[in-house]
């Protein structure tokens, strides 16, 4: 396998607040290789959009994040003390990672044109001169599937209905031509059919243009339909990632098996419809488990609490963190 695009390792983050520190990101690792669909999924709360933000260089000053590896196309991105070097961000945002957020009208400025805002991005991020940048910008309206893209060049966002304000967002991340794209729960907040059109969309774009996508999101099941393989988080620790084939007879970390039992399509009759036990743990407090789950989980016991798990591999793609894991259940074959 060739090098990664993204390689993250031991990457931890905490942000110091007036009632204390709250420890977020707990060592979480893990690649993505050049064209690659990678779902990350957890509860809400359990530090995905903190991950993306991290990835993107764009967290708030109170944050403090510490790596043992950041790395993006070979390219280090951390300073000598493990922390993210601004400078290294400058050229990669927008322009080789692409970023689609949640609230896409709040992301679009209020007072500049939808065409106003893409030509910008195309005479930034790829050096076009105006003209060029009005006719690709023009195009890129009309690959996004907006219909009557002359009108649409001229519309603000509170002219646009939430999923045409998507469309523009996801045409604003693709226009730089980056190799990543990364999307925090693009589609939370639209109707059902629209997002399934904006996923559509994306996946057709990113197979155009060998685009690697890590699409968050804290549906499991829309995860495992979108992408080829899924990181499975909780409390601000990578417990499993494993393909999405893989995952239905597959999952052995009791954490994504309880998050596949509370998923729909694997409920056989409505009643066995469950949300996980328990609740997050309050990540400002000092005596957090070593494994974050260990105190909602049905094997845990004393070693879970103070020591935590090497990342274990099944098979060359399928790894877990787990003193207790659920092998004996785990049916590669079940599919
Ligand atoms: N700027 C911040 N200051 C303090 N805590 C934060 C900040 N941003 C996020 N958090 C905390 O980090 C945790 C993870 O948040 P987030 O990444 O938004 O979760 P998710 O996207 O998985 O729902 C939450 O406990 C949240 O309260
Ligand atoms: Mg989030």
């Amino acid at each position: 396998m060739s090098a990664p695009l993204l390689e993250v390792d031991a990457l931890t983050l905490r942000f110091r607040t007036p009632a204390g520190t709250v420890n977020v990101l707990d060592d979480v690792g893990f690649t993505l290789q050049a064209g690659e669909t990678l779902g990350l999924v957890g509860e809400s709360g359990s530090g995905k959009s903190v991950t993306a933000l991290a990835l993107a260089g764009l967290l708030d000053p109170r944050a403090q994040v510490h790596a043992r590896r950041l790395r993006f196309q070979g390219r280090d991105l951390l300073n000598s003390a493990g922390e993210p070097d601004a400078s290294a961000w400058q050229g990669l945002r927008g322009r080789r990672i692409g970023f689609v957020f949640q609230s896409p009208r709040r992301a679009l400025h209020p007072l500049r044109t939808i065409g106003d805002q893409l030509q910008q991005v195309l005479q930034v991020h790829r050096g076009l001169k105006a003209a060029a940048a009005r006719r690709e910008a023009l195009a890129w309206i009309e690959r996004v599937g907006l219909s009557e893209p002359t009108r649409r060049f001229k519309a603000y966002a509170h002219e646009l209905s939430g999923g045409q304000c998507q469309r523009v967002m996801i045409a604003l991340a693709l226009a730089g031509e980056p190799a990543l794209l990364i999307a925090d729960e693009p589609t939370t907040g639209l109707d059902v059919s629209t997002q399934a059109r904006v996923l559509d969309l994306i996946a057709a774009l990113a197979l155009e243009h060998h685009l690697a996508t890590l699409l968050i999101t804290h549906d499991l099941a829309l995860a495992a339909q979108r992408c080829a393989r899924v990181a499975v988080m909780h409390a601000g620790q990578l417990v499993e990632t494993l393909p999405s084939a893989g995952l239905r007879g597959g999952a052995a970390h009791p954490y994504t098996r309880q998050l596949l039992r509370a998923t729909p399509q694997s409920a056989p009759t409505l009643s066995d419809l469950r949300s996980v036990d328990g609740l997050l743990p309050d990540l400002t407090r000092t005596d957090l488990p070593a494994c974050r789950f260990a105190e909602r989980c049905d094997r845990s016991d004393a070693r879970c609490r103070t020591e935590a798990a090497p990342w274990t591999r099944i098979d060359p793609r399928h790894a877990l963190r787990c003193w207790h894991p659920a092998l004996e259940s785990a049916r590669p074959d079940a599919l």
